[in-house]
């Protein structure tokens, strides 16, 4: 019987990979691969060299458009600005998630980072909104605010340490979590407690997702549920979720006391609330429980996922720009004078606040982080699935393979960015962008599929970097050390701590 199974499977997988399928996806160069287990034991390393491999080695080796096989899933990495445009330009193929997320509906479900194409087009409508213009700018004060309370947590860190290095990673992690839930979220705030809970939990939670991209087996949801990452992943998962249901509960009981003071000022004044400007000026939760309780467009658990997606999609990524932003400042100290030389200039060595003109003029700090990302982009890959046969360098990529847009790997080319491993801001001056293909560089991806919140990162980046170089000067203990490396998860984390010395600037307190 053994014997019979094993011809039948040898008869199917000699079929299958005489296939159309097959055969497309192994004309595209890529590393070699064994029967049936594809190019899995490259991938069972450790998350730092899984780095290494998908975006240095495959590219190096086979060019900037490589075939890679998880055991009979095929993946297409690419790494040109160029090879994208059929990607991103093609309406189906740019919004089509690929079947790898499926591994995080589990902490997600539905929501917008992994909707199917039609819910995705009504929820991403329902939602585009609430990151408009005027409701940014509405935010700066809380930018500012949380700023402040960062600076005193630095302040106090280095106290502690009595002037030693502090790992500013969980420091910037807190004040990212501040941020989120006191502006989209709807003025949360959070305890100490609440915020050291979440963070257990997403950490835990991304760590099993790279597990699962690794050891395609743990994606068979029973395997899964049976081992012991899928054990830990339920807490994670529940954690995760617990968290979100708290936001929406105490959102809803603040917009109630909201409401019925209005009822009495209405009452008591006369005067009609415009609500038509209300409705413009409505932050993303208020938005989300009114598309619940009065348009019946989320359910409760729904609402939940939203919710979580979007902590996870606003925070983690933030967090990790500004953590290797200022790695960058203290390994690079004549770039950091030069922000402080722009940052001078426009707020003449005061401390008052930065404004929306403010951030207008601090075009030098702009080049600073999108280098940072270019260096470090928080996401470094992003699938997508192929619903047509597409060309691409003369290779047809058959309907239905999955496209990995290695977005790490190709702002490191250095066909893309000559010098890639330098950080050189200014490669992104006006006069040195000329020619740069649009798509060399998409920390946020591209095309109608891309980050909701790019606009929102980028104020949030600038006010807080610029109160945070104001008065801090950050610096290595040893400007030699060898650069901290980075591990691949969900998002690029940093192998190590990231400590820095950070010594008090003079500022004139206003
Ligand atoms: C430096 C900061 C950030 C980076 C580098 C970043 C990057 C990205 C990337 C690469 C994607 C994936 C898009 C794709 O699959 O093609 C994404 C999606 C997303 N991001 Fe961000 N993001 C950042 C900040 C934020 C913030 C602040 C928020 C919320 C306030 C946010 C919310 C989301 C959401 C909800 C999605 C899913 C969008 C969709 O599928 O429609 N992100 N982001």
């Amino acid at each position: 019987m053994g014997l019979f199974l094993a011809f039948l499977l040898a008869v199917y997988y000699w079929v299958w990979s005489r296939s159309r399928f097959v055969r497309l996806i192994n004309a595209i160069p890529g590393p070699k691969a064994l029967p049936l287990l594809g190019n899995v034991l490259d991938l069972n390393v450790n998350h730092d060299e899984f780095l290494r491999v998908a975006n240095f080695k495959w590219i190096k080796e086979h060019g900037s458009i490589y075939r890679v096989w998880f055991t009979l899933r095929p993946m297409i990495g690419i790494a040109a600005p160029e090879f994208l445009e059929p990607i991103f330009t093609n309406s189906a193929t740019a919004i089509a998630k690929s079947i790898e997320y499926d591994v995080l509906i589990s902490g997600f479900g539905k929501s917008l980072p992994l909707a199917k194409a039609d819910l995705w087009k009504k929820n991403r409508r329902i939602l585009n909104p609430t990151f408009n213009v005027n409701i940014l700018n509405n935010f700066m004060g809380a930018f500012n605010d949380k700023s402040l309370v960062c600076a005193r947590e630095i302040e106090e860190a280095v106290q502690c340490n009595n002037g030693g290095e502090i790992n500013v990673f969980p420091i910037m992690t807190r004040c990212t979590l501040d941020i989120i839930c006191e502006t989209a979220m709807g003025e949360k705030k959070l305890s100490d407690e609440e915020k050291a809970n979440y963070i257990k939990n997403i950490h835990g939670f991304q760590n099993v997702f790279q597990l699962r991209l690794k050891r395609p087996w743990l994606r068979l949801d029973w395997i899964f549920k049976l081992s012991d990452p899928g054990r830990r992943n339920k807490q994670f998962c529940q954690g995760i979720r617990d968290f979100s249901e708290m936001l929406i509960k105490d959102r809803r009981k603040l917009l109630k006391q909201i409401r019925n003071n209005e009822k009495k000022n209405e009452c008591q004044n006369g005067i009609d609330i415009d609500g038509d400007k209300k409705e413009k000026n409505m932050v993303y939760m208020d938005r989300l429980i009114k598309e619940s309780d009065v348009n019946g467009n989320f359910t409760h658990d729904e609402m939940i996922d939203e919710v979580s997606a979007m902590m996870a999609g606003g925070h983690d990524t933030s967090t990790l720009t500004f953590t290797w932003f200022l790695y960058m400042m203290a390994r690079n100290p004549e770039k950091q004078e030069l922000v402080m030389d722009e940052l001078n200039l426009v707020f003449g060595g005061t401390d008052r606040s930065c404004s929306s003109e403010d951030l207008l003029e601090l075009k030098y700090l702009e080049c600073c982080i999108k280098e940072t990302m270019r260096l470090y982009p928080s996401v470094p890959f992003v699938l997508r699935h192929l619903p047509e046969d597409i060309e691409i360098d003369g290779y047809i990529l058959p309907k239905d393979v999955t496209i990995g847009v290695m977005i790490y790997g190709m702002h490191h080319n250095p066909r893309v960015y000559p010098d890639p491993e330098s950080f050189k801001p200014e490669r992104f001056f006006p006069e040195n962008s000329v020619g740069r293909h649009s798509y060399a560089f998409i920390p946020f991806s591209a095309g109608p599929r891309n980050c909701i919140g790019q606009k929102f990162a980028m104020l949030e980046l600038k006010v807080v970097l610029a109160n945070l170089l104001r008065r801090f000067q950050f610096s290595l203990r040893d400007p030699t050390e060898p650069k901290i490396e980075c591990l691949m998860e969900i998002t690029i984390k940093p192998k190590t701590n990231v400590n820095l010395i950070v010594s008090k600037r003079d500022l004139q307190v206003l």
